[in-house]
C-alpha cells in the first residue's frame, strides 16, 4: 500500500467533467479527459443524468480498488452508477458473473474457469488458426478491397464463441445485431428490447438442448445437462451466463482486431518492426490492449467509506474506472501515449483486475495473436483503402472500435 501515498497530486479538483465522452481519435482517450490526467488518482465526474460519481484514473489506486471487496458490482443496487441512458431499463436484470459479488460470483466463476484456462486456449489455437485462414482465403479470393470488420474482425470471434458455447453460427447475424443494439442503442427501450430478444433466443436453445437425448459438446450443453439438471443453476442463471459469454465473447475481441489493425496501420514503423520480428506478436497484442483500452468505464458502487489517494469515497457513491486513462498513468508507463512493444507492458487493466478480471482473456489473446499475425503475414501490402479521417469509428459506445474498416493490399 506504500505506493498509494504518492498518488494524491494537486489538491483542488476542477469542475467535474462529463463521463463517458466520445473519443476524438479512436486509439487515444477522449481529449475531454485531459483534466482527469493531471496526476490525481481519482476525480469527480458527471454522468448523463447529472449524477456525480468518482472516476478512478490512477494505476495503483485502480488496482487497489478493483480488488477491494468494499466495492460492489451488483447492478441491482439502487445507487449503482448507470453510465448511459440505454442501461437504465436493464439495471434490475440479472447479470451473470459481472453483476454479482462474492460468494455468488465465485460460485459461478468456478464453474466456468476450466473452459477458459491458458491450456484450453492453447488447445484451441490450431482450430482458431484454421478459422482465421479460411476467412482470409475468402477475403483474398474476393478482393481487394475488403471491409475488414464484416469479413474478418467480427466473424473470427463470433465463430469461436459459437463453437465454444454450442450456439449455431448460422444465427450469427441475429445475435450480432441484438448485441450491437444492447451496447449501442441510445434509448433504454431499444436496449431492453434487444436484451429480451437475446434472452428469448438463448432460452430456446436451452430448451432444445434439454430435449436432446445426447448432449452436444458446447459449454451451454454442459450447463443444461449438468448444472441445470442437477438444480445447481436455474434456467434464468443459465440464460444470463450464456448471454454474457455470447456478447462479451464476440463484441470485445472483434473491436480489438479492427481497432488493433487500424492502429498498426497508423504506426508504420511499429508495423514494420512487427513484420520483421513476428516473435514480438504477444508483446504487441499486450501493448495494443493497454493503448486501446476498448472496455472503458468499469462500474462499481461503494458499500462502505473507502479512503484512497487523499480522498474519501463515501458508502453509496458510484465509482467508474477509466481504463484508457489508468493505462496511461505516467507513474506506471513512461511516455504512455506512444506505442512501444518493448516497454514490457505489465499490469495493464484493459482486462480489468481483481475477482472480475476478464474470464475470456486467454482466449482473446490467442484470437488476437492468430488474427493479427495471419493478417500481417498473408497480406504484406495491407493498407487503408480510404483516408483515415473518413473511416467511421464507434462513438457513444460501451466498447470502443471501428464501425467499418475499408482495406486494400
Ligand atoms: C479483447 C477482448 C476483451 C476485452 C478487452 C475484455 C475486457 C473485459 C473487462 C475489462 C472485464 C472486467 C469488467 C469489470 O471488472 O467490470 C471483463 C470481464 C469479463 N469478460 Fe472480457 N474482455 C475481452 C474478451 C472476452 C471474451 C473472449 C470473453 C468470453 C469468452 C469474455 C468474457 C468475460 C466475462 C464472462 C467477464 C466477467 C468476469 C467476471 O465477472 O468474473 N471477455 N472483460
Amino acid at each position: 500500500m506504500t505506493e498509494l501515498t504518492d498518488m494524491t497530486g494537486p489538491a483542488t479538483p476542477a469542475d467535474p467533467v462529463a463521463f463517458p465522452q466520445d473519443r476524438t481519435c479512436p486509439y487515444h482517450p477522449p481529449t475531454g479527459y485531459e483534466p482527469l490526467r493531471d496526476g490525481r488518482a481519482l476525480s469527480r465526474v458527471t454522468l448523463f443524468d447529472g449524477r456525480e460519481v468518482w472516476a478512478v484514473t490512477g494505476h495503483a489506486a485502480a488496482r487497489a480498488l478493483l480488488s477491494d471487496p468494499r466495492l460492489s458490482s451488483d447492478r441491482r443496487r439502487p445507487e449503482f452508477p448507470v453510465p448511459a441512458e440505454r442501461f437504465q431499463g436493464i439495471q434490475d436484470r440479472r447479470v451473470a458473473l459481472l453483476g454479482l459479488d462474492d460468494p455468488e460470483h465465485n460460485r459461478q466463476r468456478r464453474m466456468m474457469i476450466p473452459e477458459f484456462t491458458v491450456r484450453r486456449a492453447t488447445e484451441l489455437r490450431p482450430w482458431i488458426q484454421r478459422v482465421v485462414d479460411g476467412l482470409l482465403d475468402a477475403m483474398i479470393a474476393q478482393g481487394p478491397p475488403a471491409e475488414l470488420v464484416s469479413s474478418f474482425a467480427l466473424p473470427v470471434p463470433s465463430t469461436v464463441i459459437c463453437h465454444l458455447l454450442g450456439v449455431p453460427y448460422t444465427d450469427h447475424e441475429f445475435f450480432e445485431e441484438q448485441s450491437r443494439r444492447l451496447l449501442r442503442s441510445r434509448t433504454a427501450d431499444q436496449a431492453v428490447a434487444a436484451r429480451a430478444r437475446l434472452e428469448e433466443y438463448i432460452g430456446g436453445l436451452i430448451d432444445d438442448k434439454a430435449k436432446a437425448a445426447e448432449p452436444g459438446d458446447g459449454i451451454l450443453d454442459d450447463l443444461v445437462h449438468q448444472q441445470l439438471r442437477d438444480g445447481v443453476l436455474d434456467r434464468a442463471d443459465v440464460v444470463s451466463l450464456a448471454l454474457i459469454l455470447l456478447v462479451a465473447g464476440h463484441e470485445t475481441t472483434a473491436n480489438m482486431i479492427s481497432l488493433g489493425t487500424f492502429t498498426l496501420l497508423q504506426h508504420p514503423e511499429r508495423l514494420a518492426e512487427l513484420r520483421a520480428d513476428p516473435a514480438l506478436l504477444p508483446a504487441a497484442v499486450e501493448e495494443l490492449m493497454r493503448m486501446l483500452s476498448i472496455a472503458e468505464g468499469l462500474q462499481r458502487v461503494a458499500l462502505e467509506d473507502i479512503e484512497i489517494g487523499g480522498e474519501t469515497i463515501r458508502a453509496g457513491e458510484g465509482v467508474l474506472f477509466s481504463t484508457s486513462v489508468i493505462n496511461r498513468d505516467p507513474a506506471q508507463y513512461e511516455d504512455p501515449d506512444s506505442l512501444d512493444f518493448h516497454r514490457g507492458t505489465r499490469h495493464h487493466v484493459a482486462f480489468g483486475f481483481g475477482i472480475h478480471q476478464c474470464l475470456g482473456q486467454n482466449l482473446a489473446r490467442a484470437e488476437l495473436e492468430i488474427a493479427l499475425g495471419a493478417l500481417l503475414t498473408r497480406l504484406p501490402g495491407l493498407r487503408l483503402a480510404v483516408p483515415a479521417e473518413e473511416i467511421p469509428f464507434k462513438r457513444g459506445d460501451t466498447i470502443q472500435g471501428m464501425l467499418e474498416l475499408p482495406v486494400t493490399w
